[in-house]
Parts: C-alpha cells; sequence; structure tokens
C-alpha cells in the first residue's frame, strides 16, 4: 500500500516534469521573417521550415516580408516584442541589418539567418546557416569550361540586387571564369530570381546578340530564371540547350523535367530543409553551447543523366 503510494506520487511527479517539460517546448516560440515567394525554391523552403516546426512542436510566428526589407525589419521588431525564444531571418540584402540585430542582441534575443548572409559584424547573429554561394557559383563555371572547351560567350541572369546570393553567386563564377580568356560575360543583368525576371532579360539579350546566334550559354542565379529564359529562347526560334547551353542553381523540380526535356543542361542543387539546423542552433545556444558561425549546406551538381529519375522523385 505504501509502496503503491509512493509509486502513485512519483508518477505524478513524473506527470508533472514530463508536463513541465511539454509545455516548455510548445512555449518555445521563434519568429521566421521570410523574403517573399519569389522562387519555387523559397516556396519549398519556407514548406519545409514550417514542417519542421510543427513536428517539433514550435509555435511558429512567420511573416512574409514581400521582399522588402523594411518589412523584415518591422518583422524583427514586433518578433522582440513579442519576446520569442528566438528568430530566423532570411535576409533579402546583405546590407542595412545592424542597427536591429543590435536590438535582438540587447534583448537577448538569438538570430539565425537562414540562407542568405548579411554583411554586419558575427557578433550580432548566432549563426549563418547556408550554402556557400560563392562555391555554387565557381562550380557552375566549372562545369561550364568544361562543357565549351573554355571557349563560350556567356550572358548572366542575376539574382535581387543587393542579395548575397547574387552578389556571391557572380563572385564565385567570375573567379573561376578569369582564368579562361576564351570565355566571356558579354551581358549581366537581374531577373529578380522570379521567371518573369529571366524571361524579360533574356528577351532583352536576345536582341541585343544578333537574335541569340552570339550567345552561347546562359548562367542563370537561379532555376526560375532559367525556365523563363528556356520560353524566351523558344520564342525567338533557338533551341534551349542546344543552340544555347544552360546552367543555373536550385535544383527544383521544373528544372529537372527541362533537364529531361533537353532544355537545360545543369543545375546546383541549393538544399532548402534549413529549419532542421536552426532550430538546433537555437536550442543549443539556450543550453549555453557553442554553436558555429556557420553551418554550410552545400549541394551538388546534377546533369541531364538523373534528370528524369530525379524528377519522378521530387515531384511526388
Ligand atoms: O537565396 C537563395 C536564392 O533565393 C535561391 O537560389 C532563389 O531561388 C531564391 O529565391
Amino acid at each position: 500500500m505504501v509502496k503503491f503510494k509512493k509509486l502513485a506520487v512519483s508518477t505524478a511527479a513524473l506527470g508533472v516534469a514530463l508536463g513541465l517539460s511539454f509545455a516548455a517546448q510548445a512555449e518555445m516560440m521563434i519568429g521566421f521573417s521570410q523574403i517573399g515567394s519569389e522562387s519555387g525554391w523559397r516556396t519549398s523552403e519556407t514548406a519545409s521550415i514550417k514542417a519542421e516546426a510543427e513536428k517539433r512542436g514550435i509555435d511558429l510566428k512567420f511573416s512574409d516580408a514581400q521582399q522588402k526589407q523594411e518589412n523584415q525589419i518591422k518583422a524583427v521588431r514586433s518578433f522582440i516584442a513579442q519576446g520569442v525564444d528566438g528568430i530566423l531571418l532570411a535576409p533579402v540584402v546583405e546590407t542595412g541589418w545592424d542597427q536591429v540585430l543590435k536590438e535582438a542582441k540587447d534583448a537577448g534575443i538569438p538570430v539565425v539567418l537562414v540562407d542568405r548572409g548579411v554583411d554586419a559584424s558575427e557578433d550580432l547573429y548566432l549563426t549563418k546557416v547556408a550554402s556557400d554561394f560563392v562555391v555554387e557559383g565557381a562550380l557552375a563555371a566549372a562545369w561550364l569550361a568544361a562543357e565549351t572547351n573554355a571557349v563560350c560567350d556567356v550572358v548572366e541572369l542575376q539574382g535581387t540586387v543587393g542579395s548575397s546570393a547574387a552578389n556571391d553567386r557572380k563572385a564565385g563564377f567570375e573567379s573561376v571564369v578569369s582564368n579562361f580568356p576564351g570565355i566571356n560575360i558579354i551581358r549581366s543583368q537581374s531577373g529578380d530570381f522570379t521567371r518573369s525576371g529571366g524571361k524579360e532579360v533574356m528577351e532583352s539579350f536576345l536582341k541585343a546578340e544578333n537574335g541569340g546566334k552570339d550567345i552561347c550559354a546562359v548562367y542563370a542565379h537561379n532555376d526560375d530564371m532559367a525556365l523563363g529564359a528556356v520560353q524566351a529562347i523558344k520564342e525567338a526560334g533557338l533551341k534551349p540547350g542546344t543552340d544555347i547551353l544552360i546552367v543555373s542553381i536550385d535544383a527544383v523540380p521544373d528544372i529537372f523535367k527541362a533537364m529531361a526535356d533537353g532544355d537545360t543542361n545543369a543545375t546546383i542543387e541549393l538544399n532548402p530543409h534549413l529549419g532542421g539546423p536552426s532550430f538546433d542552433a537555437i536550442k543549443a545556444a539556450k543550453a549555453g553551447q557553442e554553436v558555429p558561425k556557420w553551418i554550410k549546406a552545400n549541394g551538388p551538381l546534377f546533369l541531364p543523366d538523373t534528370a528524369a529519375e530525379e524528377y519522378k522523385m521530387r515531384s511526388k
């Protein structure tokens, strides 16, 4: 009897303890300031981070900035006012974050940069969970050099002006092509990471370059712009993937379909599943553990030979 009573008490104590720990987990409130939904990759990233939060019982406060930095700054301030346990920030551009990051730091709220980086002191944020965009650009250029025997006039579709993704992908590409005098970047302009932007800019490149006959390849900073370029090239009466080679970045399902159809030639994967490592970093910081300043998430280059299979797997 006494034993039973003891057991009942300890079970109750355990229940309270477990209850508390579940409550504590459910009470983990994280703010997520997302850029918008400019690309297929961005939409997958948002869905993946939301799903990961739900799986972990995290109360995720989501804010879509519609591509505007001022909206992101407002969102971060609102998260601070709500007393969140941590903030995920996907910064649309690199500069202009110092003040708001300092406000989060002063409030004791760790900020994780997801996907893109900022031009600010590393002390102002906990960590960055992102791919190395310079490496992605370099990989695209290395593929192009090998494919064209290092002789090619390239047009470049840049991402959003001022974003780390556009700046670094450009720098990485240029660092490799500078070794090959036969590869020239003859035109370079932003298509803002959108399909319509990629199409519009590609149309102007085609017009300016003898209807496209003087263009050997397109380097697009993301798949959506590459898919826009495919449309423009077809409408100009040329065959994308053959008359004009196309290399891009992201590895979204649609680009595998395009590669399988022979319309594009290579893509570099950008991992959209950044929620897990971001939440882990906040948890680790809360537990007083050391967190590295950059948690890298680089992906491989895919070619048409596996495209049909990849499309099947990724579009389920
Ligand atoms: O910051 C990553 C880039 O942003 C992705 O490559 C692009 O698709 C997105 O919108």
